[in-house]
């Protein structure tokens, strides 16, 4: 049994679409997040830059005594997650691609036809179509990125017109041409537009690795014999900015898990803290 909070990190608000598959597996686990909206997005920055921001994060998730850190980005867990575990390599670290990678495995048979969606990053990095050609070469990988998802989805931008004209720009060819039958959502922000995806694409199956990491996370804890058996208690959700856009996406995000759960909002900007001397 360990009652210490897991620490989870994105870019932005999309590691926020893990947390109602969380609460609602694992209601008693207590959650730290740390939201990096200041600097947002990611997904089109160099990767040595998003090697410096997921270690600050990192390092000040660690120093909150966190037991268990997810990686709940896909653009880091494809650039960073060697690189943190060694880091830390007496924390748990959970990248999201991984167990992506083994439920595309599970649910898809040689005959499928499996498009990859990410920002320019995750797709770069090649990191989908390698763990699933390791885990079953045979299968049939397409990737493309789609950079303009995430600034329209930070910004609100989603039951509209707007969103669905830009996902049949990057996705009409994509999915056509490939005859795609499967389509992966290699960006934690991508959950929020999946009713648009199904509703244009409804042919498409659609792998949402927010909600199948949990599986990962459960794994682990019982492995470790690490689950914890907390009632009453409180999730943190640190942004580096506590933008307007940030608190409006928490109901949509939060709409489905029961009211009692609690959870408190914080601003937190690391570099300010570090160059203060309190990190
Ligand atoms: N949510 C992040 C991901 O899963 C990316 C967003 C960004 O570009 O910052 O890749």
């Amino acid at each position: 049994m360990d009652n210490r909070p897991i620490g989870f990190f994105d870019s932005g608000l999309g590691g926020l679409t893990s947390i109602p598959y969380l609460m609602n597996t694992l209601p008693q686990e207590r959650v730290i997040y740390y939201g990096d909206t200041a600097r947002t997005p990611y997904g089109s920055k160099a990767v040595t830059t998003i090697r410096r921001f997921s270690r600050e994060i990192t390092d000040f998730l660690v120093e909150s005594n966190v037991k268990m850190i997810v990686i709940a980005c896909n653009t880091i867990s494809s650039t960073c997650l060697g690189e943190l575990r060694q880091r830390f390599p007496d924390i748990p670290i959970v990248g999201i691609i991984t167990p992506a990678a083994q439920e595309v495995v599970n649910q898809c048979d040689t005959a499928s036809r499996i498009g990859v969606i990410g920002t320019k990053v995750t797709i770069a990095s090649h990191a989908y179509r390698n763990f699933i050609e390791e885990l079953k070469p045979e299968l049939s990988i397409f990737e493309t990125a789609c950079p303009a998802f995430v600034p329209l989805i930070e910004e609100g931008i989603i039951d509209n017109e707007i969103m669905d004209m830009t996902i049949r720009y990057y996705m009409d060819d994509f999915v056509e041409k490939n005859g795609l039958d499967t389509v992966v959502l290699g960006c934690t922000h991508y959950p929020l537009i999946q009713e648009n995806i199904s509703r244009i694409y409804p042919q498409l199956r659609i792998i949402n690795p927010s909600s199948v990491v949990i599986g990962q996370i459960d794994r682990i804890l019982t492995a470790r014999d690490m689950h914890a058996e907390n009632s009453d208690f409180t999730n943190v959700f640190y942004a580096s900015d506590l933008s307007e856009n940030f608190v409006n996406m928490i109901d949509h995000i939060f709409a489905d898990v029961d009211e009692d759960k609690k959870v408190k909002f914080m601003n937190f900007d690391l570099e300010k803290e570090r160059k203060n001397g309190l990190l």
